[in-house]
């Protein structure tokens, strides 16, 4: 279980506070937004901004490209602390190379999926991944509604995952809040990013045991082969 609250949702002028905050909040990954204002209709931070923060925490911290040119970006963001990096399925046959280019640099692979792409197109790439990273809403913003429709594919990444016998992180992102983490606990996902559900809380402490309780309680049980 990965509760990883979304950096996007914090307050930018107060970036080593909120940093701090979600290092304390007992969860597990800090999820780092990057937009490129080409692959997603807006812009966040780069590497610079990564390094400034990571000091400030030993959260494993999960980079999220929605990127058309990962490509230049993944050595930057290597250095700069990043222990995951996820690129989107989207970039079609450039996959190959950025998956064994993030191996190359010892760092964690993710595999981003958008809602409109069939899940059929990870599927060649779940035997060479560390975590699949459903987008349960479209990128670019955060704070937008749950789209419901994506959780089928929560449940073929599951099955998925029992049938071939590995063991890739389920990661869902986008309008993951304290209802919609119910639904995608009990399809199979095991990584749940939550920006504004998180970060606008005063406690995020209290905000991810909740989450935390919740998917724990939701998750399929195993044994009983759902
Ligand atoms: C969406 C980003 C998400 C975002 C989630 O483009 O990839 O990680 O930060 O934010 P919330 O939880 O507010 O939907
Ligand atoms: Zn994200």
């Amino acid at each position: 279980m990965n509760i990883a609250p979304s950096l996007l949702a914090a307050n930018f002028g107060r970036l080593e506070k909120e940093t701090r905050r979600a290092d304390a909040s007992t969860a597990d990954w800090l999820h780092l937004d990057i937009m490129d204002g080409h692959f997603v209709q807006n812009i966040s931070f780069g590497p610079a901004v990564v390094k400034t923060v990571r000091p400030l925490t030993k959260l494993f911290f999960d980079v999220h490209l929605m990127c058309s040119k990962p490509e230049i970006l993944l050595e930057p963001f290597a250095k700069a602390g990043a222990d995951q990096m996820n690129i989107h399925v989207e970039l079609g046959e450039r996959v190959t190379h950025l998956i064994w280019a993030i191996r190359s640099l010892g760092k964690k692979v993710g595999l981003a999926v958008n809602p409109p792409t069939a899940i059929s197109m990870v599927q060649p790439y779940l035997d060479q991944i560390d975590s699949l990273l459903i987008m349960t809403v479209n990128p670019g913003f955060g704070g937008q509604a749950f789209i419901y429709e994506t959780l089928p594919k929560v449940q073929q990444a599951y099955a998925w995952r029992r049938e071939k016998g590995l063991n890739y992180n389920i990661g869902v992102d986008g309008g993951v809040d304290f209802k919609t983490v119910a639904d995608c606990a009990h399809a199979g996902a095991n990584s749940f990013i939550s920006g504004t559900a998180l970060f606008h809380l005063r406690s995020m402490k209290a905000g991810v045991k909740k989450m935390r309780k919740i998917a724990e309680n939701s998750a399929p049980n195993e044994s009983e082969g759902k």
